[in-house]
């Protein structure tokens, strides 16, 4: 994963303290490491990066009530929650499930786009892009079509990998993302006609009817709490015989929940009726797994739906 995020208390003593704290959290002093952030905060009340260290070390320490009140202090200090400090509150139990806040994916993924593919591919074993690249071929061939497409949108690009697995077969693609970072790095595979830093989506709206042929996103409606309003867009953009290809996480029930990886996990039932209330047809829902945790595949879902 990136290096924390940091945002300056504005501070030079707060700031040092909340140095030293760091040092002592790593070197496996939690109780000292909380006293220095107390002290940081007493010098500078509005630091957001403080707080939210503090939260975690509370946690760490079993201290529920504390971590919840630290992540609120967080959430205040810095209200676009770049640390993503309701997504604690939520995995606590103390904020309802909502969806995730922008300027915390911008900002994780700014912070991890030097070393994504690295991060993702060796480590994680990241396989989403072939999976979808599988599916999308079989899903063309039960239906006697070529698996080429005009016209393609990229969700949540990245730094272009699922670009790269078909570009044999797109003759024009647009890629979408929220970090300005991760677009960069897509630019640089010259892969993408169109690149745009933008919600996913605010993206999808800003597009006319039936001006797309292929829609894809790998990996990255695991960061989508409701599914409802990206399915909602895609169909309103996909031509008609047009696919939509996408992986999730998902768990044994059903319903949408928040893993502990920070990354949303939908239940098969629950992405069956978004795509039927989205009109979409369902083509492929196979529990394919794009990347492994801890030495284990993360179940997953790989889906593939076509507007009629
Ligand atoms: C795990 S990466 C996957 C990137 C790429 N699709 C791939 O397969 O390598 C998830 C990407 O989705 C982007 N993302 C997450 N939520 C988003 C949203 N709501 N709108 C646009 N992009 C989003 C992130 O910035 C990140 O680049």
């Amino acid at each position: 994963m990136p290096a924390r995020l940091f945002l300056s208390s504005g501070d030079l003593m707060a700031d040092r303290r909340f140095d030293f704290a760091r040092d002592l959290q790593l070197k496996g002093d939690p109780v000292a490491a909380a006293d220095l952030l107390s002290q940081a905060i007493e010098l500078a009340p509005g630091f957001a990066s403080a707080w939210f260290t503090l939260g975690q070390i509370r946690e760490q320490l079993g201290e529920r009530d504390a971590a919840i009140a630290a992540f609120r202090k967080a959430l205040i200090a810095d209200p676009d929650d770049r640390h993503g400090a309701k997504l604690r509150l939520m995995l606590l139990g103390a904020e309802q499930l909502s969806g995730m806040p922008p300027a915390y994916v911008r900002a994780l993924f700014d912070q991890y786009a030097p070393k994504f593919e690295a991060a993702l591919v060796d480590d994680l074993g990241y396989r989403g892009p072939a999976l979808l690249f599988r599916a999308v071929l079989s899903a063309r061939a039960a239906v006697h079509k070529p698996a080429f497409f005009r016209r393609a949108i990229d969700l949540g690009c990245g730094t272009g990998l699922a670009a790269a697995a078909f570009a044999s077969e797109v003759d024009r693609f647009i890629g979408i993302d929220l970090s300005p970072g991760m677009i960069e790095r897509a630019r640089a595979t010259g892969l993408y006609a169109e690149l745009e830093v933008t919600e996913m989506v605010q993206g999808l709206r800003a597009r006319h009817d039936a001006s797309a042929d292929l829609i894809l996103a790998a990996d990255a409606m695991v960061y989508l709490a409701d599914l409802a309003p990206v399915l909602e867009q895609a169909s309103r953009v996909l031509a008609s015989g047009g696919l939509l290809a996408f992986t999730v996480e998902t768990h044994g029930g059903d319903g949408v929940m928040l893993g502990k990886g920070l990354r949303y996990a939908h239940g098969a039932g629950y992405v069956r009726r978004a795509l039927e209330a989205a009109g979409l047809v369902l083509s492929r829902l196979e529990d394919l797994s794009a990347r492994n945790e801890d030495d284990a595949p993360v179940p997953g879902l790989v889906v593939v739906a076509g507007k009629s």
